[in-house]
């Protein structure tokens, strides 16, 4: 691969995207008053932080006989491995979008062929088999130096610690494809029967039938990028917003042949139900949380307001205080007598850039996380969720995990990696302010601190208590939201318009503030 020193943008091929701008934005002064962060004050160390994390990148790159096949998920020495020099699906993504911006499609489209051809081994925990189309949450390439034979090991959640399934890996890998023929303009890989079969396999998988009432997929806890029990089992936002882009991704790519076509119309059946659940039960903004605190309960028959019997005392008393007048987001969880209203910032940038969020929902996070600066974004973009869970609500939570203490790690630590979910989400919402002054303070200590896994602390000011430093999703994260805030229209390969085709549910109640 020739990486080498010359800058990004110089190497960068003309991309096939279809160009969204919002120049007048780019050049707009900021609108709120929470972003007096730290500005580089030197170019020249912005653009040493960016060559350096270049370089970084690619020091992280895993072949396959001799061919790059992912990046290692983080390149520290001074830790205990585990499984962090394995290839990680999710992981990857980050990577391969500076790849493919880059003008290195190679390595994404090997990346992708290898994960489907793990995709196809059979896989099994003890004596149970698991479903045909779940996508490893990782790999490890063995290296035999003496048979000069290269092996790969897979993990399904079969040796992953706890056993957590992948879900999200599937939607990835979905999504990925897509972004890779946006970029490339070639649509030959995604037609390759192999990648059409990979993707029947995973949407059979999460479109099968079941005991289901709603449209959103049942899950086991830490099936996402939060892979250990923090009580998001049940139906994560994460997974729903992935679940939702990934259909939508898939909706372009299947060709329309019979099968095809029978997938496209179960896609579009589950996507209208899909969004019209998650837009109307999962959004919580300033009326909305004030009808919850009103809501009757032991309500029976299709009249019912309060549709799964959620009780008003179990509203916690923080959520009263962070709703801003102006502002709203997706809530963690909703099932029967159960709402999480923690707020989750993966699913909030997904349901962003996929257009899950209608274009007020996604301008209300966004006034959200301007008027809740200080605790989303602190002094380190992002929060993973927000708050975390303390003393026995974390005891029972999590079970007395030591990693997931609070404000740490899953519980309301800072991840790096999401700087770039946040650029793409500002850009799409024309709010790219946000995203600049999000990137200067990650640019402010990144670097120096040798890129973290993720930062601990109610402000994210503290390198997280068992971080990885070399994380490759922290490095590739920077990267790509730094190169997406310089050129938008690179947004576009991860992007979704709204779709008018669909019915899309009224809103009965207003959503967002014109100030
Ligand atoms: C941690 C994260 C997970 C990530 C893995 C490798 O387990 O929670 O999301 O994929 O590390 O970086």
């Amino acid at each position: 691969m020739a990486l080498g020193s010359a800058s990004p943008r110089m190497l960068r091929r003309p991309l096939k995207l279809r160009i969204m701008e919002h120049p007048e934005n780019i050049s707009s002064p900021h609108r709120g008053s929470c972003l007096n962060t730290p500005s580089m004050s030197n170019s020249s160390e912005t653009s040493s932080i960016f060559k350096e994390a270049w370089e970084a990148l690619k020091h992280s790159l895993v072949y396959f006989q001799h061919h790059p096949v992912g990046t290692i998920a983080a390149l520290d020495h001074s830790e205990e491995a585990l499984n962090y020099n394995q290839v990680f699906v999710r992981d990857f993504i980050p990577s391969a979008l500076a790849f493919l911006i880059k003008g290195e499609p190679e390595i994404v489209k090997n990346f992708l062929l290898q994960t489907l051809q793990l995709q196809s081994r059979a896989k099994m925990i003890d004596r149970f088999v698991l479903g045909a189309g779940v996508m490893p949450a990782s790999f490890k390439v063995l290296h035999d130096p003496a048979e000069k034979v290269d092996t790969i090991n897979a993990d399904f959640g079969d040796t992953a610690i706890g056993r957590v399934a992948p879900v999200d890996s599937g939607f990835w890998w979905i999504i990925l494809l897509r972004a890779y023929t946006k970029s490339t303009g070639d649509s030959s890989l995604a037609d390759l029967p192999d990648c059409q079969r990979a993707m029947h396999l995973i949407l059979n998988l999460c479109l099968s039938d079941g005991f289901d009432t709603f449209p959103t997929l049942l899950c086991a806890d830490g099936c996402c990028m939060i892979d250990r029990r923090m009580g998001i089992y049940g139906y994560p936002i994460e997974i729903q917003a992935l679940f939702f882009m990934a259909l939508r991704c898939a909706l372009v790519l299947l060709k329309h042949d019979d099968e095809g076509k029978d997938f496209m119309e179960r896609i579009t059946k589950r996507l209208h139900a899909l969004s019209y659940h998650l837009r109307s039960y999962f959004w919580l903004d300033f009326s909305q949380l004030n009808d919850i605190y009103r809501y009757k309960t032991e309500e029976y028959s299709h009249t019912a307001v309060n549709k799964f019997n959620v009780m008003p005392d179990s509203l916690p008393d923080w959520v009263f205080d962070f709703m801003p007048q102006c502002g709203g987001y997706f809530i963690g969880n909703v099932s029967p007598a159960r709402m999480d209203f923690r707020w989750f910032s993966l699913g909030n940038c997904i349901a962003i850039i996929s257009s899950l969020a209608t274009p007020d929902q996604s301008a209300a996070i966004m006034d959200l996380l301007e008027a809740r600066w200080t605790e989303l974004i602190g002094e380190m973009p992002l929060k993973v969720c927000y708050p975390a869970i303390e003393s026995h609500e974390w005891q029972i939570v999590t079970g007395c995990d030591p990693k997931n203490t609070r404000w740490s790690y899953h519980n309301g630590g800072s991840w790096p990696v999401l700087l770039w979910l946040l650029t793409a989400a500002c850009i799409k919402t024309g709010r790219p302010q946000i995203a600049k002054h999000a990137i200067e303070l990650a640019e402010s200590r990144l670097l120096k601190d040798n890129w973290p896994e993720y930062y601990d602390g109610k402000l994210g000011r503290y390198i997280g208590k068992h971080a990885h430093r070399f994380q490759t999703w922290s490095i590739a994260g920077y990267l790509v939201a730094k190169m997406m805030l310089d050129d938008p229209s690179l947004v576009g390969m991860v992007m979704l318009e709204e779709d008018k085709q669909m019915i899309w549910p009224p809103l009965n109640r207003s959503i967002s503030c014109t100030i």
